[in-house]
């Protein structure tokens, strides 16, 4: 049973079934079948004990030298496949650093909106509502009912984006005062609102113009509403927009909707610019939106969103408001 053709045979099956092995998982379970308690070559060297004890000496030798060719070869496979393995790993897990990614790159909001928010919030603060209408506007609430005859020079087909059929009588409106008129007419007195929009006129775009800008307009109706009110306002609105320490002043001016009307500078970086225009609602105006002229009385006001974030900020060049390259508007940090 131990013969030296028997331990040969184990050894030689050992041999083959460790170099057969192709990982380590493969070689554990040989190692168990052919060197593990149970297998052949453990038993033998087990029953040692069993044999006369003039043959143990030689048995013994045979199956140490058996066992030893076995652990040598266990060994050297091991040491082989745990090589493979960590080559494998080395290469399977290997990053790439000098390979581009894909990465998603974060929005952020746009200076204007960000602007609209601020005037908003401001407003809001303040016991305003904020008020819209359409982009779309009809004639007659762009033009006539702010006291703009038809022959006003406003309404030439320079300024103006007018709508086919021409019988339509429909306009991009050219600013948001036709707001001014739609709340007259949905809302009695006393009336704050602002409203925040975008307005359009046929102009090139160039560094100072673009054919469709925005603007915010403020209209309040209210008993005894003075000019008085209208400059409190502005100041407080000309502080948040531009710093605590700036100046405003009225100069005398026209528009058809507001009499008196003013228009509104702002004294910022050592010079007055100007920044809107502005003005008591003409009684003519409320009377178009049903309002009584001898009990209540108003101011509006109307200002650029675009004029007043290049004054603000310096910015010289419109293009860089119209582009929407995302650089410029995270520059303001309205990232999202
Ligand atoms: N609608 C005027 C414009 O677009 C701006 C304006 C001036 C609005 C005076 C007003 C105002 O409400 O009172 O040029």
């Amino acid at each position: 049973m131990n013969s030296a053709a028997n331990l040969q045979l184990w050894v030689d099956d050992a041999l083959k079934a460790f170099a057969a092995s192709k990982d380590l998982e493969q070689l554990k379970i040989e190692r168990i079948a052919h060197f593990g308690d149970k297998s052949p070559l453990s038993l033998a060297s087990r029953s040692l004990g069993s044999l006369p004890a003039n043959e143990r000496a030689g048995a013994g030798k045979l199956i140490g030298d058996a066992k030893a060719k076995v652990s040598q070869a266990l060994v050297e496979r091991t040491a082989a496949l745990e090589a493979q393995r960590d080559e494998r790993t080395l290469k399977e897990e290997k990053v790439d650093i000098s390979l581009r990614t894909f990465r998603h790159r974060v929005g952020a909001l746009h200076p204007l909106t960000l602007l609209k928010n601020e005037i908003n919030d401001f407003f809001i603060a303040q016991g305003y509502g904020v008020a819209e209408g359409p982009e779309l506007e009809a004639e007659w609430l762009n033009f006539d009912a702010l006291n703009m005859p038809s022959d006003h020079p406003a309404r030439s087909m320079q300024d103006t984006f007018f709508i086919e059929p021409e019988q339509a009588h429909l306009v991009l409106r050219t600013h948001t005062s036709p707001v001014q008129i739609r709340t007259m007419l949905e809302q009695k007195p006393p009336i704050y609102i602002i409203c925040p929009g975008r307005t359009f006129r046929a102009d090139e775009l160039d560094a100072t113009h673009t054919p469709v800008f925005n603007q915010v307009e403020g209209l309040v109706v209210d008993k005894g509403i003075s000019m008085a009110h209208l400059k409190g306002t502005l100041d407080l609105f000309a502080q948040k927009m531009f710093g605590g320490e700036v100046k405003t002043r009225l100069r005398p001016s026209y528009f058809p909707f507001t009499e008196p009307s003013a228009e509104v500078d702002v004294f910022f970086n050592g010079r007055w610019i100007e920044w809107g225009g502005c003005g008591m609602v003409n009684p003519k105006v409320l009377i178009a939106c049903g309002i009584d002229p001898v009990e209540y009385s108003g101011f509006a006001f109307g200002m650029g969103l675009e004029r007043t974030l290049m004054v603000r900020h310096g910015i010289t060049d419109m293009h860089d408001i119209v582009e929407g390259d995302i650089r410029f508007s995270q520059a303001f940090g309205g990232g999202i």
